[in-house]
């Protein structure tokens, strides 16, 4: 008997498991039309309620991947991928890709832009002029065969399936699911064409999950979904309790990445973006334990090799490559005029920051997205002077604002003295990174 949607609705409604096949009927008939919108929603919200059991998540995930092009990297060596669950301030692809690539490892890096309070890379790489970030699917294999890396924007045609269940999902409430979150983010990279994956799951107030623990969960999902269908891979937990870094806002985390990749730059997008080479390096196996990796990843950015490669990549996506010599940053990477501060209104410790008001003040100021098709402005930007657990004084600059206008950027001053709070008392500093999560041993049965 052919797939019947009512019967796969009632499924999951009572909480039973689908087959392969049920799975594979839905997807299919997502993509020729006849599951019609209300019917994938009632479905959705049946599994958000309900859940998805481990096999039904790889039958979901395999379907979605194939519905569309799945890419066919060239064969010259294990190539890795990395996603970030999304952040404020996290320009760490535009350091990582490059730095990988310079030690032999192909990376084929497919990216979106910022939508909502999180930033995007697409967004970020289009402030350097000329920087073609839609490249064909042939020039993106082309390119990663011949310089060992690539940073493209999603072509439509992959998981095309996904974006149709994403779309319902958005529009009926039912994003926040483990179980079709992790189906969501694996399909991509699957039909990305990568060998293995590294992730990079935030947790705090400007990220996805918000606890700690929701991210481990989430972490274990994705790390274990991927490998089970033949994608090694790790999932390496990192904090948006604060933004990451110095900067947020597109062309400002450019030159900050850039800063990162000369052997300069903020010791926490250092760190960060060290932690996740070192995973890619291990997970392709070039090198024989983490203090190596380490320590090639450390050279290439020391060395001066990464940065090489960034404006490599850049000239070869159309870039103007001397956006690697800070002296043209001021005609490359222009930063907005006006300029604004929240400053300490007491003495202190910093106690909290609230991360999503940061990205969301960025994205008032024209740094990003209401909706998909509006245009952005790349020269506005935050810079954070303050990380929770420092001490401050009264007049101390804690945030520095650069608005297109004086008015604008003054009332994000505005807006944002309310988003930090600062106690009398002395107060821990929040860890940047947590644990790294590794599939699980499959235990031999005796
Ligand atoms: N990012 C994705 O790609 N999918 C989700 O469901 C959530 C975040």
């Amino acid at each position: 008997m052919g797939f019947n949607i009512l019967k796969f609705i009632e499924v999951k409604r009572d909480g039973g498991e689908h087959s392969r096949s049920d799975i594979e009927g839905f997807v299919n008939g997502l993509m020729d039309g006849s599951v019609k919108d209300y019917q994938a929603a009632a479905w959705l919200m049946g599994a958000f309620i309900r859940g998805l059991t481990m096999s039904e998540m790889s039958y979901l995930t395999t379907a979605l991947a194939n519905s569309g092009d799945v890419f066919k990297l060239p064969a010259n060596g294990f190539s890795v991928d990395k996603h970030s669950t999304g952040g404020v301030g996290d320009k760490v692809t535009l350091v990582l890709v490059p730095l990988v690539a310079s030690l032999g490892i192909p990376v084929a890096k497919l990216s979106g832009r910022g939508l909502g309070f999180t930033g995007g890379t697409v967004d970020k790489l289009e402030s350097i002029p000329g920087m073609n970030m839609h490249l064909s699917i042939e020039d993106f294999k082309t390119q990663v065969a011949q310089i060992g890396c690539a940073v493209s924007g999603h072509s439509l045609q992959l998981a095309p399936a996904e974006g149709k269940l994403y779309h319902l999902r958005d529009v009926t409430s039912t994003v926040p699911s483990m179980g079709l979150i992790a189906t969501s983010i694996v399909s991509k990279k699957i039909a990305g064409g990568a060998d293995g994956f590294v992730f990079d799951v935030k947790w705090g107030r400007g990220a996805l999950m918000e606890t700690y623990d929701g991210a481990v969960a989430l972490g274990r999902l994705l790390v274990d979904l991927s490998s089970s269908l033949g994608h090694p891979s790790r999932a390496v937990l990192t904090s948006m309790e604060q933004p990451l870094g110095d900067w947020v806002g597109n062309a400002a985390e450019v030159r900050e990445a850039l800063e990162v990749l000369m052997g300069e730059g903020p010791s926490s997008t250092r760190e960060v973006s060290l932690l996740l080479a070192r995973e890619m390096v291990l997970l392709a196996r070039r090198a024989s334990s983490p203090d190596e990796a380490l320590d090639m990843c450390r050279r290439a950015l020391d060395g001066g090799s990464a940065l090489e490669r960034f404006a490599m990549m850049v000239e070869r996506q159309g870039g103007d490559p001397r956006v690697t010599d800070p002296s043209t940053w001021d005609r490359l990477l222009p930063l907005a005029p006006e300029r604004a501060v929240v400053i300490a209104e007491e003495d202190g410790f910093m106690a909290g920051i609230d991360t999503r008001a940061i990205g969301e003040a960025l994205r008032t100021l024209g740094g990003g997205r209401i909706r998909k098709e509006d245009p952005i402005d790349h020269g506005v930007a935050i810079k954070v002077h303050c990380s929770v657990g420092q001490p401050v004084s009264r007049g101390d600059v804690l945030l520095e604002i650069l608005g297109r206008t004086k008015g604008a950027a003054e009332e994000a001053a505005a807006t944002l003295g309310g988003s930090l709070v600062i106690s009398k008392e002395p107060v821990d500093s929040i860890p940047l990174v947590g644990e790294i999560l590794y599939p699980l041993e499959r235990v031999a049965k005796s």
